[in-house]
C-alpha cells in the first residue's frame, strides 16, 4: 500500500513543480531569443545607419573642402588680373600648382560666357565652350558659387586627358540579381565638383572650377572604412565595407571579389537599385554583397538638380551581429539551462521534504493500528512540523490512557481472581461453621430458657449474642461468597435508591453529613433483588459517613448510557479517602482499617457479591483528604434476561 501512495504524491508534485520550471524555462528561452535578436538587429541597423551617416558626413566634406578652396582661388587679385590681361599661361601655371595641391584632377578657367581660358590638364587646348556644364551654367546664371557630385562624360574627360578617360573606364561585370542593363562597358565619370565666380571690380569675369573623378579612385572610400571600422577583420573578411556606385554600378569600392580584387564594375542588386535609384530612399536591410552577407545602408548621392546619379554604400558583415548573438544566446541558455536545473533540483528537494514526512506518518499510523506506538521526528517549523507534533501528541495520549486501560483490567482481574479464591475458601469455611453455629444457637437457647438462676442465664445470654453475630459474620461470608438465593425482579433503581437514602438520613452518624441526589429522569427499569441492592448502597453510604465523622457530603448520582446500555450510579463522599496500598484490598473479606468491633471488613465484600450477581462492576477512586467515589455500573439486559447467573 505504501508504493502506489508515496508514488501518487511525490509523482504529482515533482510533476507539477517540473511543469512550471519547463512551461517558464521553454517560454523565458522564446523570450530571451527574441529580445536577444531584436536588440542585436537593431543595435545592428542603428550601427549601420550612424555609419552611413558618417560616411556620407566624410563624402560631402570633401566637396567642401574644393569648394572652399575653388572660392579661395576666384578672390585672388592677381588671377583677376591674368584674365583681364589674358595672361594664358599665367593662369595655367597657377591651375596646375592648385590641382596638384588639392589633388583633384579637372582645374579651369573660363571667361564670363563659359569659354575654357585655361586649364591645367591639355593646356594648349582652350576656347572650348564649358557653359553646358550644369555647374558652370549654374554660376553663370547665378554668379554664385556651387558644389557637389555630377556625371561627367568621356568627351569631356578626354578633352582634359587621356589618363582621365582611362581612369573612368570601367568593364562592366554581370552580377546575379542586378538590373538587366545592355552596356558592356561604362566610360563616364562620377565626379565632385565645385565651381565658383571670379569678379574684378563688381564685374562678372569667369568661372573657376574642379573636378575630382571618383571612378576607379579608392582614396575616399578607403578613408571612410578605415574611420569607421578600423580594418577590422572576422574570419579573414573585413567587417566593414564602402562603396560609391554610379547608377548602380560600383566605380569605387573596397568590397573584394572571390579573387581578392576590388569588386569595380559590379551592380547592386535589382531591389536596392529600384528603392534608393528611382526613389531617392535610403536602404537599411540585410543584402548579399559580391559573396557575403553584409547589414547594408544605402543611401542616394544627387546632382545639383537633385537628381540621383549614385549611391553611396556602408555594410557591416552580418557575422559581426551573429556572433554576438550567438554569444548571448549560448550564454542566455546556459543561464536558463542551470536555472532550470537547480529548479528541477529545488523540486524534488521539496517534493521529499513533503512527501517524507507524510511517508512517515502513514507508516506510524500504520505501525498504530498494530498497536505500536511510534513517534515521528519534527523536522520542520512549519504546517507539516505541526502536524507531525500533533500526531506525536496523539500517540502519547493513545498510549498512556492505553496504559490505563491495560493497568486497570489487569488490577481487576486480579482482583476478581482473588476474590473468586477468597470465595470459595470462605464459603467452604461458612457452610462447615454454620452446621455447629447453629447446634451450639439452639442448645444454648433451650440452656437459657431452662435456666433459672440468673447470673448463670446471663452467661448464656452473652453465648447466644456472640453466636448470633457469628451466623451474621457466616452469612455476609456466604453474601459474598454468591451463596445466597437470589431473587430478582424488575425494578427502578432511583426508587430503592430514594427510600434507602429517607431511612439512612435518620440516623445519628449522618447527622453532619449533607446527602445529595443526582438522579436521571430516564432510567430504566432493570432485573434486581431490591433487598440486595438496598444492602449494595447501606454498606457504601455507611462506608462514607465512617470516613466523614467529622461531616461532609455524600453524593448520590445515577445515570443511563444509552449507548452501552448501562446503568452508572456513582457514590461519592468528601471523607477521609482510602491509601493507594489499601485501594486493591478493600475489597477483600476481613479487610478493615476500624477498631475490633467496630468493623468486620465484610461491607465492601459483600457489596461486591451482589455487584456480580447482577452482571455489574464496581470500582473505586480514592484520593486521602479529598474523598472517594464508587462506581457501579449494570447493564440493562433485554427482558426475561434476569435469571440469576452463577459464575
Ligand atoms: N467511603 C470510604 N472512605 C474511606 N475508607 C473506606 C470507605 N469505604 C471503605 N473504606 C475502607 O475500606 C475498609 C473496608 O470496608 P468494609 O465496608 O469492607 O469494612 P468495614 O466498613 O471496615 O467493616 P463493615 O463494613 O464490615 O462493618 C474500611 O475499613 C475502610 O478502611
Ligand atoms: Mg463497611
Amino acid at each position: 500500500m505504501k508504493a502506489p501512495f508515496k508514488a501518487k504524491i511525490s509523482m504529482k508534485l515533482v510533476i507539477s513543480l517540473m511543469s512550471v520550471v519547463v512551461v517558464s524555462g521553454i517560454s523565458s528561452v522564446f523570450i530571451s531569443l527574441y529580445v536577444i535578436n531584436k536588440n542585436v538587429m537593431g543595435q545592428a541597423y542603428d550601427d549601420v545607419q550612424s555609419n552611413l551617416n558618417t560616411a556620407r558626413h566624410i563624402y560631402n566634406e570633401r566637396t567642401k573642402i574644393i569648394n572652399m578652396f575653388i572660392n579661395h582661388l576666384s578672390s585672388l587679385g592677381y588671377l583677376q588680373a591674368a584674365i583681364l590681361q589674358n595672361n594664358r599661361s599665367l593662369l595655367v601655371e597657377k591651375l596646375i600648382e592648385v590641382k596638384r595641391e588639392l589633388g583633384i584632377d579637372i582645374m579651369n578657367i573660363t571667361d564670363s560666357n563659359g569659354r575654357i581660358i585655361a586649364r591645367a590638364n591639355s593646356y594648349a587646348v582652350f576656347g572650348d565652350d564649358q557653359s553646358g556644364d550644369e555647374y558652370v551654367k549654374y554660376v553663370i546664371d547665378h554668379k554664385k558659387s556651387c558644389a557637389g557630385s555630377d556625371i561627367i562624360t568621356r568627351d569631356q574627360l578626354m578633352l582634359e586627358s587621356n589618363e582621365l578617360a582611362d581612369q573612368a573606364y570601367i568593364r562592366v561585370i554581370r552580377t546575379p540579381r542586378a538590373r538587366a542593363i545592355n552596356k558592356t562597358v561604362e566610360v563616364n565619370g562620377l565626379c565632385k565638383k565645385a565651381a565658383a565666380p571670379i569678379f574684378s571690380g563688381g564685374r562678372f569675369i569667369g568661372v573657376i572650377y574642379g573636378v575630382k573623378l571618383l571612378n576607379n579612385n579608392f582614396e575616399l572610400v578607403d578613408r571612410i572604412k578605415k574611420l569607421l571600422f578600423k580594418d577590422e577583420r572576422i574570419g579573414g573578411y573585413e567587417i566593414g565595407t564602402v562603396t560609391i556606385f554610379m547608377d548602380d554600378l560600383r566605380i569605387s569600392t573596397n568590397v573584394k571579389n572571390r579573387n581578392g580584387e576590388r569588386a569595380v564594375g559590379t551592380q547592386v542588386s535589382e531591389e536596392v537599385y529600384r528603392k534608393v535609384f528611382e526613389r531617392g530612399d535610403v536602404w537599411l536591410d540585410k543584402a548579399f554583397v559580391v559573396n557575403r552577407w553584409y547589414l547594408s545602408g544605402y543611401s542616394p548621392i544627387k546632382d545639383l538638380d537633385d537628381k540621383v546619379i549614385g549611391i553611396l554604400y556602408v555594410g557591416i558583415l552580418e557575422e559581426k551581429y551573429n556572433r554576438v548573438r550567438r554569444n548571448a544566446t549560448i550564454f542566455t541558455l546556459m543561464v536558463i539551462l542551470i536555472t532550470a536545473f537547480i529548479a528541477g533540483l529545488l523540486s524534488i528537494y521539496l517534493t521529499k521534504s513533503i512527501v517524507t514526512p507524510i511517508q512517515n506518518l502513514v507508516e506510524a499510523s500504520k505501525q498504530l493500528t498494530r498497536g505500536s506506538f511510534q513517534k515521528i521526528e519534527v523536522k520542520s517549523a512549519d504546517e507539516m512540523g505541526y502536524l507531525c507534533d500533533t500526531f506525536n501528541g496523539m500517540i502519547d495520549a493513545i498510549s498512556e490512557r492505553d496504559r490505563k486501560l491495560k493497568e486497570q483490567t489487569e488490577m481487576q482481574m486480579a482482583q476478581s481472581e482473588k476474590l473468586a479464591s477468597l470465595g470459595r475458601l470462605a464459603s467452604g469455611i461458612a457452610h462447615e461453621i454454620n452446621n455447629p453455629l447453629t447446634g451450639v444457637l439452639s442448645y444454648s437457647t433451650v440452656l437459657y430458657e431452662e435456666m433459672k438462676d440468673p447470673e448463670y442465664r446471663a452467661d448464656v445470654k452473652v453465648i447466644i449474642d456472640e453466636t448470633l453475630r457469628c451466623r451474621e459474620i457466616v452469612k455476609g461470608i456466604l453474601d459474598f461468597a454468591r451463596e445466597t438465593k437470589i431473587d430478582k425482579r424488575p425494578g427502578n433503581l432511583n426508587r430503592i435508591i430514594t427510600e434507602l437514602l429517607s431511612i439512612i438520613e435518620k440516623h445519628v452518624n449522618f447527622q453532619n453529613i449533607r446527602i445529595k441526589k443526582d438522579l436521571a429522569e430516564n432510567l430504566p427499569e432493570i432485573y434486581i433483588d431490591a433487598n440486595q441492592i438496598k444492602q449494595v448502597f447501606n454498606n457504601l453510604a455507611v462506608n462514607a459517613a465512617d470516613a466523614m465523622h467529622m461531616g461532609g457530603e455524600l453524593t448520590i448520582k445515577t445515570e443511563y448510557d444509552g449507548e452501552k446500555k448501562k446503568i452508572i450510579v456513582t457514590v461519592s463522599d468528601t471523607g477521609s479517602g482510602i491509601k493507594k496500598d489499601n485501594l486493591t484490598k478493600i475489597f477483600d473479606p476481613f479487610f478493615t482499617t476500624k477498631d475490633t468491633g467496630k468493623g468486620t471488613g465484610l461491607g465492601l465484600s459483600v457489596t461486591y457479591g451482589i455487584v456480580q450477581r447482577h452482571n455489574g462492576t464496581i470500582r473505586v477512586d480514592s484520593e486521602e483528604g479529598v474523598g472517594t467515589t464508587f462506581t457501579i455500573e449494570f447493564p440493562v439486559e433485554p427482558a426475561g434476561n434476569g435469571t440469576e447467573k452463577k459464575q
